[in-house]
């Protein structure tokens, strides 16, 4: 059984591929085989891995269906983990996504195969509604949403529960989480202290905004990798695996 759990927001630059690739560590630790699938342009979450390849070079095969996706992946430099690599490309995975009848399916269908080797597909999506997002909703079993505590998270988590409506998509499948989280200003005691926004579900930890996450960019690993277990975002970030984990399994017991 391989779940998707997809990392996703419309807003640019709120830790979705942060957290997909220490969220991808975390679940191979607990002995899952998983797939980082980094459907963003700007490579960030290959970047992280430690893994260098891109698709370009090779997309050419599989443009043409010529080989499977599955040859591209590569291993994660430490984190224990599979990487299928950005496509930097221009347009590329808009020709991939586009070359089939239902498009908005094409990557449910991309994922298929994966499910002979892999337990969970991490997601790194880019931050829009577009036709690469509405298959991220379609393909995914839980759509986790990192939310900066602020006044415009309500508006964009209600923009997200609109397309996945449209779409069809239950509004079960988006899970929440606050992250970036500094409970010295004001404004986030105030957010995390008032009523989450409603008919979503919201994870119980959040993850404070600390240097160490930011320090992934130098070393090129999960924080879990270099970064002791009583570290705050390191720690943050093994709880909410733990809530991703239970919230999988929810959503798969219906
Ligand atoms: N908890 C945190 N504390 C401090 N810095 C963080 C935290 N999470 C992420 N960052 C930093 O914020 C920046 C954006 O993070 P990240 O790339 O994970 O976000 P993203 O949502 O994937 O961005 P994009 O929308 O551009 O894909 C990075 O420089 C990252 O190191
Ligand atoms: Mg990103």
């Amino acid at each position: 059984m391989m779940d998707v759990l997809a990392l996703y927001q419309l807003k640019g630059g709120v830790g979705k591929t942060s957290t997909a690739v220490n969220l991808a560590h975390r679940a191979a630790a607990d002995g899952l085989q998983v797939l980082l699938w980094d459907l963003d342009p700007q490579g960030a979450a290959t970047w992280l891995s430690g893994v260098d390849a891109t698709l370009d070079a090779k997309s050419k095969h599989w443009l043409k269906g010529k080989s499977a996706l599955g040859r591209y992946v590569e291993r994660s430099a430490v984190g224990g983990f599979d990487v299928l690599p950005a496509a930097s490309a221009h347009r590329l995975l808009d020709v991939l996504l586009n070359k089939v009848d239902r498009p908005e399916r094409a990557l449910s269908k991309l994922l298929k195969p994966f499910s002979e080797h892999y337990q969970l597909v991490i997601l790194d999506a880019p931050p829009s509604l577009s036709h690469l997002a509405d298959n991220v909703m379609i393909a995914s079993d839980c759509l986790l949403l990192p939310v900066i505590p602020g006044f415009l998270a309500q508006r964009t988590l209600e923009l997200v529960a609109e397309r996945m409506a449209a779409l069809d998509q239950p509004r079960r499948k988006m899970a929440a989480f606050y992250t970036l989280v500094d409970r010295r200003r004001t404004v986030h005691r105030e957010q995390l202290e008032a009523a989450p926004v409603a008919g979503i579900t919201w994870l119980q930890s959040e993850i404070p905004y600390a240097s160490s996450v930011e320090r992934m960019g130098l070393h090129r690993q999960p924080l879990g990798c270099f970064s002791g277990p009583s570290e705050p975002a390191n720690a943050a970030y093994a709880a909410l695996w733990q809530d991703v984990r239970r919230q999988l399994s929810r959503l798969r017991t219906g």
